[in-house]
């Protein structure tokens, strides 16, 4: 049985990448510092291991006690606006952490990352759908960050025995189909779980930012795919490297764009009642469209994301939304 170690699996997507694992007969170790993540979201068959990246004992320790096969990286701070007015702990925390966990995976011989890419490293898109080899000028800290981290997997691949995939991910979204893991930030500023706080009785209303932009009903469109269709993913491109597979990068979305609009009036159908709406002022950096092409990572990797009816993937979150209205806390 192959060993995968999931660094950030206690948060929103790795968490629901360790029950891909575990599913498909995966043995799994998880590290994670539990800064933005949950204890409660850690599978209860994977070995847990609390610590900080940046810390070069702690990390040299997991590996000298499991037998990886293969790592996923997840573990990174991830709010575009934090990363705005804390620059440098984006440095410290994304890039500081990732060399230091790199320079112990490759002392212990682990030759296969796959690494949570953002499409935040496009910036403003030169053309819809999104391709990966177009421009990559990112609008923010965090993309910036992240793209850096694409580039120290690659440079140290040339020089190492190291093999990468990095995945560029659209507007994850959705929780795991039982209901018992699901989104959980604090504080939470993505779109579908603030819709769904007002139906929960958690807010008023919700504010949709800007209605002038050049899209069809004025409102910006993203690519939301589901969580569970990203860790299955994450799965693919673990087992398409450790196959031989070579140094990639992969976008993932449903090719599919919605507005916001569309998003509440999806979500007003999904709970059966009205969701009250006003529109505010537009969000500084918010591109007015971002659609993924995903072809590659389904030709590459054989991915097929199941979920890509909106009403569906919106019904996960409520399911979890509505039974832990204040998430892993009780
Ligand atoms: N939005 C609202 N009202 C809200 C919250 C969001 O109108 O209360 C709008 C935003 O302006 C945006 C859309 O809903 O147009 C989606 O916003 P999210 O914050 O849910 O997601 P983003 O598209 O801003 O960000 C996501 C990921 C980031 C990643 C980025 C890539 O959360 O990690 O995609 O561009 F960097």
């Amino acid at each position: 049985m192959k060993t995968i170690l999931v660094l950030g699996g206690a948060g929103y997507i790795g968490s629901h990448t360790v029950y891909e694992l575990i599913d498909n007969g995966y043995d799994v170790a998880v590290v994670d510092d539990l800064e933005t993540g949950f204890i409660e979201a850690v599978h209860p068959k994977a070995r847990f291991y609390e610590g900080d990246l940046r810390d070069k004992a702690f990390i040299d320790s997991v590996f000298d006690k499991e037998k990886v096969d293969a790592v996923i990286h997840f573990a990174a701070n991830s709010q575009v606006g934090e990363s705005m007015v804390k620059p440098l702990k984006y440095y410290d925390n994304n890039i500081g952490g990732t060399r230091t966990m790199l320079q112990s995976m490759i002392e212990h011989g682990v030759k296969y990352i796959v690494f949570s890419s953002t499409a935040a490293t496009y910036g403003e898109p030169e053309r819809i759908p999104i391709m990966e080899n177009d421009h990559t000028q990112p609008t923010n800290c965090y993309g910036e960050t992240k793209l850096a981290m694409e580039h120290m997997f690659y440079w140290a691949s040339l020089a190492h025995d190291l093999h990468f995939v990095a995945l560029r991910y659209f507007n994850a979204c959705g929780a795991h189909p039982d209901g018992n893991i699901g989104e959980a930030h604090d504080p939470e500023t993505h779109l579908i779980p603030l819709v769904l706080q007002v139906p929960n009785g958690q807010r008023e209303h919700i504010d949709i930012f800007g209605d002038d932009y050049d899209t069809r009903d004025g409102t910006c469109v993203r690519d939301y795919i589901h969580v569970c269709d990203l860790a299955s993913a994450h799965v693919l491109a673990a087992e398409y490297l450790m196959s031989g597979g070579k140094n990639d990068v992969f976008n993932l979305g449903n090719g599919v764009g919605f507005t916001v609009k569309e998003i509440v009036e999806a979500s007003e159908k999904v709970v059966g009642r009205p969701i009250p709406a006003k529109v505010a002022p537009r969000r500084a950096g918010d591109p007015a469209q971002l659609v993924a092409s995903s072809e590659k990572a389904k030709k590459v990797l054989g991915w097929k994301p199941k979920f890509d009816d909106i009403d569906t993937i919106i019904s996960t979150a409520w399911k979890w939304h509505s039974s832990h209205p204040h998430g892993y806390k009780a």
